[in-house]
């Protein structure tokens, strides 16, 4: 877009330099017109700044995380400007107008600036910005935008931005970060933003990557290569750049970069890993415990069950409609004593209704904690319950307010984890009775936050999710002491990973979606926010026998995995398509279980390192450039590649092997053998109920058996086992599945490793260690041989195996006493 297009006046821009001041960890700039700051805030993390007059005050609501500086630095003045240097990247700046250059170690460049960053008052429409007819930018920084133009590297992919429809690489698109509902419109592949926002992307090439994070919450937008194709255009509103650079050098560490900057990705309770079933209109108590009875009679694992909005009184959030759930406790308690959990929908728009027996309501208007219009009347809008007001998430004290809400209604009434929807936020533009309601966008001057730091809707917008998702979060921390919380969020920004859970809205019953899940889940993944999924089957419309089951399927790998349907669809629980879908869907949960302590294990990954559970290949092969295109199969965890069948009447299909030996998990067939290079494609059959899923060479892969939830204790450890030339390692972690104590160390860490000793395999279980017991059970080592072994030995003592030979494994099993097993086989050969 031409600037005359987009702003009101010439831009301005830094114009020349004035002064370079050099201290130890960064560098600051003054311009005429501009002043630039850049700084190594932590090892691995640079912050680039840039801003016509001062900076922006760090904001009470912020996300960043306290950081340590790195040590290793190192700050040159490089004559008109300097240079910063951290272990896997230099940065560059001065010169006249405020050059930037990104350079990798050995000066391989990511970005360069092409041209100086320029800004001027914006034009409200040529942003694309949602706005009421009337509606103007505000004075001062808020309606100011900067645009920094950036070269890119031909080659290099651009992946994640957060939550997107579309493939994996975003090259060519515009991808604009304002939190945003598509209601009655949908989305499809070139839906440009959705729900959520995350102003970051990560630069690949083989073998390195680089990330950057733009720290601006305001309404902001990449133009990833659409008008240029080399070009990458960065313009935000609010009048300042504010940049964080990630070092990587691989993916795995942009991730880990990005997390320890925002914040990681929480570790769900067990049962949160187990299958959801929801539905928007299960309307009764009766009717939700006939539902989970239903998954006991039919032999179906199930963990918790989705209460929508039907549940509350006339849609008031923090209500039960007095008549379809009469005794919250005691539905609650029904569903427990089943073995299942419940999660109950919370919508921020509070009815407006004062003092007619809505608490709520009464103390949101009493103590002023609902957002203000500049007038200082509250802000009212359209939702489910009709008028509505919203809490000022921005502040303090209505957070802690907001927390308190959960205790009578939801904390002591047993309930076990919050959905928050509609916290785009979202208003309709008319009654929702009326039948024809559309979304409609908030006024863009709305008021936000303490007097002593009001800020716009324009800043906090995007953030309204994620501080609304801290205060749910620390609020059932404060009301369940000891009790790990769940929550899952529609809306969210970089942060929200550290409170919530989230799925991708409101999907439809079609074959695209279900494909678009894929990389939308793998970007999810890589910009830090790993605990997500889709509405399984889809949300509108209705899925067919076919679609349902292959969704489920794809569904079994979700980091979350719930079936979610709206209002006046058919039926879509698993038994809901006849006998052969069910079957279907009772084979992929009983896998879904057994794949729980790799799960498990994987969530821990992520809350220590923010790995995603869901790879992309190029995540896990970062040196292999053939992978990078991937996005209809994925990694889950380091062992396993999971290309379920995406497409109708799919009765075999290709898929790109990485390098290494891989292992058809179901028949322990080697898949695509004798061809040789990076990668290379196979075929494989989408068996119903059998997911296409290899094993990689090396795996020591943690299994459980199957349960009807996470309720029934595990009772064997299993680990699957295929060898290759090298060693291999791997840990299980484990932990009691619902409380804090793993944070001060009750976790049980088992290492576990493989390796090719003469002709001898060895698999070494050590000890486990850490504060964590779990409840007895046998440990269980499946070996994945071409054929039955000669001799095995556990601790030097000889052992009979079994072979099965539908898997090629070698099965051997012994009480779990916790201690060290060297189990050693001779005349085995891997597959
Ligand atoms: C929104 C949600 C959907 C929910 C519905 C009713 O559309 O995205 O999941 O079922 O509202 O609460």
């Amino acid at each position: 877009m031409d600037d005359d297009e987009l702003f009101e006046t010439p831009p301005r821009t830094p114009g020349p330099l004035r002064s370079v001041r050099v201290a130890s960890s960064g560098v600051d700039v003054t311009y005429e017109r501009a002043r630039v700051r850049a700084e190594a805030v932590a090892p691995g993390i640079l912050r680039l700044r840039v801003s016509e007059t001062a900076f922006a005050p760090q904001r009470s609501w912020d996300v960043l995380r306290p950081l340590s500086p790195p040590a290793d630095a190192v700050v040159r003045d490089v004559g008109g400007g300097a240079e910063i240097a951290l272990a896997g990247l230099v940065l560059t700046v001065g010169g006249d107008d405020a050059a930037v250059a990104v350079d990798g170690p050995e000066g391989e460049r990511w970005l360069a600036s092409a041209g100086p960053p320029r800004w001027a008052r914006a034009r409200l429409d040529a942003l694309g910005l949602p706005h009421r007819d009337g509606d103007t930018l505000p004075p001062g920084a808020d309606g100011v935008l900067v645009r920094q133009d950036w070269t890119l590297n031909a080659g290099d992919r651009l992946w994640r931005f957060g939550q997107r429809t579309g493939g994996l690489d975003r090259r060519g698109r515009t991808l604009t970060n304002w939190t945003s509902d598509t209601f009655g419109i949908g989305h499809h592949r070139g839906t440009d933003n959705l729900y959520q926002a995350q102003p970051l992307f990560l630069a690949a090439r083989p073998g390195r990557a680089f990330g950057a994070f733009l720290h601006v919450s305001h309404f902001s937008r990449f133009d990833a290569g659409a008008t240029h194709p080399d070009r990458l255009g960065i313009e935000a509103l609010g009048g300042e750049v504010d940049l964080f650079l990630f070092a990587g050098p691989t993916p795995a560490d942009v991730v880990e970069q990005l997390t320890r900057l925002t914040g990681r990705p929480l570790l769900p309770p067990a049962w949160a890993l187990g299958f959801h079933q929801s539905r928007w209109g299960y309307a009764s108590a009766d009717e939700v415990v006939a539902l989970v009875d239903t998954f006991r009679d039919r032999a179906i694992p199930l963990d918790a069950v989705h209460l929508d909005i039907d549940y509350m009184r006339g849609y008031r959030s923090f209500t039960w409609d007095p008549e379809r759930f009469p005794d919250p406790k005691g539905f609650v308690r029904r569903v427990h004593d089943r073995g299942a959990r419940v999660v109950a929908i919370i919508d921020p728009g509070i009815k407006d209704e004062p003092f007619a027996g809505y608490r709520v309501a009464d103390e949101l208007l009493t103590y002023g904690h609902a957002l203000r219009n500049p007038d200082g009347s509250p802000f009212r809008g359209y939702v489910w319950p009709e008028r509505a007001l919203f809490p000022d998430f921005a502040r303090a004290d209505v957070r802690a307010w907001w927390g308190d809400q959960h205790r009578a209604s939801l904390v002591e009434t047993g309930v076990d984890g919050v959905w928050n929807d509609m916290n785009e936020p979202t208003v309709f533009d008319r009654p929702f009775t009326t039948g024809a309601a559309r979304n409609r966008p908030f006024p863009l001057d709305l008021r936000h936050g303490d007097p002593g730091e009001t800020a716009s809707h324009l800043e906090v917008r995007n953030l309204y999710a994620t501080l609304e998702g801290r205060a749910t979060f620390e609020g059932w921390k404060r009301h369940a002491p000891g009790v790990r919380p769940w929550v899952l969020t529609r809306s969210a920004y970089p942060g929200s990973q550290r409170t919530c859970a989230t799925w991708m809205g409101d999907n439809n019953s079609w074959w695209e979606h279900l494909a678009m899940s894929v990389p939308q889940l793998l970007s999810m993944g890589l910009s830090g926010s790993p605990h997500a999924g889709v509405d399984i089957g889809g949300f509108f419309e209705n899925a067919t026998p076919e679609l349902f089951a292959r969704w489920m399927e794809l569904g079994l790998f979700y980091p979350f995995m719930r079936d979610h349907t709206a209002l006046d669809t058919r039926a879509q629980e698993p038994w809901a398509f006849g006998e052969q879908v069910e079957a279907v869907a009772r084979d992929v949960l009983r896998m879904r279980y057994r794949l729980l302590p790799y799960l498990a294990t994987l969530a821990h990954e992520a809350a220590a390192r923010g790995a995603p559970l869901m790879r992309p290949m190029g995540y896990v092969f970062p040196d292999v450039e053939a992978t990078f295109d991937v996005d209809d199969a994925f990694m889950l965890g380091p062992w396993l590649l999971a290309a379920p069948a995406l497409e109708p009447r799919c009765r075999w299909r290709r898929v790109v092997l990485p390098p290494g030996r891989w292992v058809d998990f179901w028949t322990g067939l080697p898949v695509g053998a004798g061809r040789t290079g990076d990668a290379r494609p196979a075929l494989v059959e989408t068996t119903p109920g059998k997911p296409p899923l290899l094993l990689r060479q090396g795996a020591l892969l943690p299994l459980g058996n199957p349960r009807p939830s996470t309720a029934t204790p595990l009772s064997e450890l299993r680990i699957v086992a295929t060898f290759h030339e090298e060693r291999s390692d791997y840990e299980v972690i484990e932990d009691d599945g619902w409380s804090t104590a793993w944070q001060v160390g009750e976790v049980a860490r088992t290492a576990l490793r493989s390796q090719l000793d003469g002709e001898a395999l060895r698999v070494t279980i050590g000890a486990r260690q850490g504060g964590f017991r779990p409840a007895p059970r046998t440990l269980a080592l499946e070996l994945r041989l071409d054929g039955p072994p000669g001799r095995v030995e556990v601790d030097g003592v000889g052992v009979d195996v079994r072979w099965d030979a539908a898997r090629r494994a070698a099965e051997i099993r012994w009480e779990d006493d916790g201690s060290e097993r060297v189990v050693t086989v001779s005349g085995g050969r891997a597959p």
